[in-house]
């Protein structure tokens, strides 16, 4: 059977070349430029991967017309209501979903690496008390990387797997923490007789003096939202930690870029600025639409967050989800402070409004998960300055499958752009000296 191919003629030359056509399971057929300079000499330019596919993947696909999300092609919607996040984890680090016994020893290998090492919880007192958590996180994760590097063979494949348990494991545990240091709280460690969920709400919220039992409701909530957040193909952050760990670099460094990336406003930091945007419009004073009017206006670098999405262009089927969550909270009574009350008044509000605006309208902006996970993460009790962390412990499982995946393809290669040089041509040194 002859290969797909698409055309392309050089209108300057005359050259007619061709191009392989690459067929995905699911999705936009994609055209192989590899060899594009090669037979042309010309790049391709695309900031932003509007229409770049920057690898293969066999993990998550999504559609973002039909607002479709499938982790090794189970919908999100089936794992949702029916996996557990540590389940999900196993789906998405090895493909199919675990049998009772291979369950049994992933959660059992996951409940023996929760711990850190001793010396790590020196990094924390380097901080000022102040910090954002996700700058600590930043720095614990990339720290790891000097207490395994020398049993990490990013090539050999145990050894991928082995980081990959220690980060998923880890990564509640520096998560609690960074918070717990803030408060000027003593660290709890971890319980390894509570799910993961309820491990972490217990690292987060116990203290020595009193006992804490965790609220299931709550736990199964935050169970739900890991699944959503658990992995999204090639964003922003998991891009980078394909870009990093693409030069052979250790994870936990490469992990470390990941968060870093996470944190910007545009992308995991959304949650925790939907919910700075909720409280700057009631504390304001003026009408709700002077607000939208700001989201509209191109000399205003003011956007509604928790709204649009590169890839969903109808809506996001985690936020379908997540705001049913919400309103589930919210019946059972979990919403009795009145701040946090206002707030989600004004989120209702706000999602009314923009929904039936034009402007939100013609140009596809839906409220994406960030625009709810905040709100609920408030009714949690989490802080504010958590939430993006939050959205990291989920989305670790997802970076170290994509890395393991990359790490484990043969044909892998260093990730290095090209560029489209618009500076200054060619020219000589001057001496500034007469
Ligand atoms: N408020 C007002 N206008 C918006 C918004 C918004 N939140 N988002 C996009 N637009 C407008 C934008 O100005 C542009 O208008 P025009 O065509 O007139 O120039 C048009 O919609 C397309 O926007 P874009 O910036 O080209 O879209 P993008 O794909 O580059 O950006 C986005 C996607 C998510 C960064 C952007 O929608 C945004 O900044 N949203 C707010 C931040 C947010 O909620 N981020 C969380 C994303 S979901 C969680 C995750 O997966 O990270």
């Amino acid at each position: 059977m002859p290969k797909d191919s698409v055309t392309l003629t050089d209108n300057r030359t005359g050259k007619t070349i061709e191009l392989d056509l690459l067929s995905p399971t699911c999705g936009p057929m994609t055209i192989d430029i590899r060899s594009l300079y090669k037979q042309l000499g010309y790049f391709t330019y695309d900031p932003g991967f509007m229409a770049t596919a920057s690898c293969w993947s066999n993990i998550t696909y999504l559609d973002g017309e039909k607002g479709i999300l499938e982790y090794r092609g189970y919908p999100i919607e089936q794992l949702a209501e029916s996996s557990t996040y540590l389940e999900t984890c196993y789906l998405l680090l090895h493909g199919e979903l675990p049998d009772q016994t291979q369950m049994d020893e992933f959660e059992y290998t996951i409940k023996h690496h929760t711990m850190l090492h001793e010396q790590l919880l020196r990094f924390y007192s380097g901080f000022r008390r102040d910090s954002h958590p996700m700058a600590i996180m930043v720095g614990v994760v990339a720290a790891l990387s000097a207490f395994y590097h020398d049993d990490e063979d990013v090539h050999n494949p145990q050894d991928r797997i082995n980081a990959a348990h220690r980060l998923i494991a880890k990564m509640p545990t520096i998560a609690a923490w960074s918070y717990r240091y803030a408060q000027g709280l003593p660290f709890v460690y971890p319980d390894n007789s509570l799910g993961f969920s309820e491990n972490f709400l217990h690292m987060m919220f116990s203290t020595p003096a009193e006992k804490y039992s965790v609220d299931p409701l709550l736990a199964k909530a935050l169970d739900v939202i890991l699944i959503l957040h658990a992995d999204h193909e090639q964003n922003a952050s998991t891009s980078t930690v394909r870009l990093a760990g693409s030069s052979q670099a250790n994870p936990f460094a490469v992990l470390a870029s990941g968060i870093a990336s996470l944190w910007g406003p545009a992308h995991g930091g959304a949650n925790e600025a939907v919910i700075k945007m909720l409280t700057e419009i009631n504390e304001s004073g003026k009408p709700l639409a002077s607000f939208i009017d700001r989201a509209k206006d191109k000399s205003d670098r003011f956007r509604l967050m928790g709204f649009g999405h590169r890839v969903y262009k109808n809506f996001d089927p985690r936020a379908k989800i997540i705001r049913e969550i919400c309103h589930e909270m919210l019946a059972n009574g979990q919403c009795q402070n009145l701040e946090h009350q206002k707030l989600l008044d004004t989120a209702m509000e706000l999602e009314r409004v923009a929904l039936e605006d034009e402007y939100f309208i013609s140009r596809n902006l839906y409220p994406n998960v960030d625009f709810y996970s905040g709100i609920i993460f408030l009714g949690m009790g989490i802080p504010l300055n958590m939430f993006t962390v939050l959205f990291a412990v989920g989305r670790t499982v997802g970076w170290v499958s994509q890395w393991n995946e990359m790490m484990g393809d043969k044909e892998s290669k260093i990730g290095r752009p090209r560029q489209l040089y618009t500076g200054s041509a060619s020219r000589d040194y001057e001496d500034i000296k007469p």
